[in-house]
């Protein structure tokens, strides 16, 4: 055919046990879990055109070439799976709901939809059914754009990676795999995800320098043993509904991701006088209201605070009295647990 045309939607994710480290092509040294959100999400529509020509994106209608190095060298990497893209010129149409490097994962949401678009077009010119192959393909393909973009190809809770010493066809790195709704217990199958906007820029060192800094990690066989621990122990609390256990493990990920960060040699620190501010008033409200209101952090000053949606109305009222004076512009995003993407016509 002389073009393709297809169009995602695809979520962010938030993790709950944290991928912070890689080895190989963009594999995972530790097994790690996130939800997918639903507010934040990419929407791409990508054109394949036969012919030869560079590769176009456009953000919101505008031509952008900021993303070009990073989505060449996605293309270059997929393409030895997929010898046919090489004979269309590729334009990639995308926009965000969420500010672009503010610490929520834009570039997962963006690799998965645009890991979705390529994978549907490899699926029509191969005459393949968007089945679960399909599903796994884009996984793996999101995957080289961006680690945890391989989460985001599905809703729910997901997970990524193998467990130190096992060979089990049920963990692989090379794609990720969604957790059954039967393995999650009631209590957490509607969580939501409130992000306090702390800072609404670009963040000062990009997560791939931070993974590279984890090989010579004084602390990596550390973080791993516990990474692999908090890993078993996450589902298992997913699955009894045990809060508590469940608090522990996501706060210790957050705190141990950006103490990761602090050690690593050079050093960084990610957070924000008002990162530190919030954890403070969110433990003490919390204490005070004996509510489940659990934070968490990504590879930046923004604040995760997961929460069960039955507290939804006196959690927003705690944000706006107490927290938004610690966001840029008092922003924040009231977000939940998604179904994952979906094909847009
Ligand atoms: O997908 P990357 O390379 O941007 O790495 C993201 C890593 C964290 O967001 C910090 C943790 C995670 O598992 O999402």
């Amino acid at each position: 055919m002389e073009k393709y045309e297809v169009s995602y939607k695809a979520p962010s994710n938030i993790a709950l046990v944290k991928y912070w480290g890689k080895k190989g092509l963009q594999k995972p040294i530790n097994p790690n879990l996130s939800f997918s959100l639903s507010v934040c999400h990419t929407v791409t529509r990508v054109v394949f055109r036969k012919g030869v020509g560079k590769t176009s994106c456009f953000v919101k209608g505008e031509k952008n070439d900021n993303f070009l190095p990073k989505i060449n060298a996605f293309i270059d990497r997929i393409s030895p799976e997929f010898n046919e893209i090489n004979d269309y010129k590729i334009d990639i149409y995308t926009h965000n709901t969420f500010p672009h490097g503010s610490g929520i994962a834009s570039s997962a949401s963006g690799f998965a939809a645009l890991a979705l678009c390529i994978a549907d077009i490899y699926a029509q010119i191969n005459n393949e059914p968007l089945d679960e192959l399909f599903k796994q393909r884009a996984s793996t393909w999101a995957r080289l754009g961006s680690g945890s973009a391989a989460r985001s190809i599905y809703g729910g809770f997901v997970s990524w990676g193998s467990l130190k010493g096992t060979t089990s066809k049920e963990y692989t790195e090379d794609f990720a795999t969604p957790i059954p709704n039967t393995n999650i217990h009631p209590t957490f199958h509607d969580l939501r995800d409130t992000i306090l906007l702390v800072e609404n820029q670009e963040k000062a060192v990009s997560s791939s320098s931070g993974h590279a800094l984890v090989e010579n990690h004084f602390y990596k066989q550390g973080r791993l043993h516990q990474a692999n621990n908090n890993y078993i122990e996450c589902q298992e609390r997913l699955m009894d509904g045990d809060k508590e256990g469940l608090k522990k493990i996501i706060e210790s990920e957050a705190l141990s991701l950006h103490a990761l960060m602090q050690s690593s040699i050079p050093y960084f620190v990610l957070m924000k006088p008002n990162t530190l501010n919030i954890i403070q008033k969110l433990w003490a409200w919390r204490e005070q209201n004996k509510l489940w209101a659990v934070f968490t952090l990504d590879a930046g000053a923004n604040v995760h605070l997961i929460h069960l949606n039955k507290d939804k109305d006196l959690v927003e009222k705690f944000v706006q009295k107490e927290l938004t004076t610690f966001c840029e512009n008092g922003a924040y995003i009231c977000d939940h647990i998604g179904e994952g993407p979906k094909k847009l016509n």
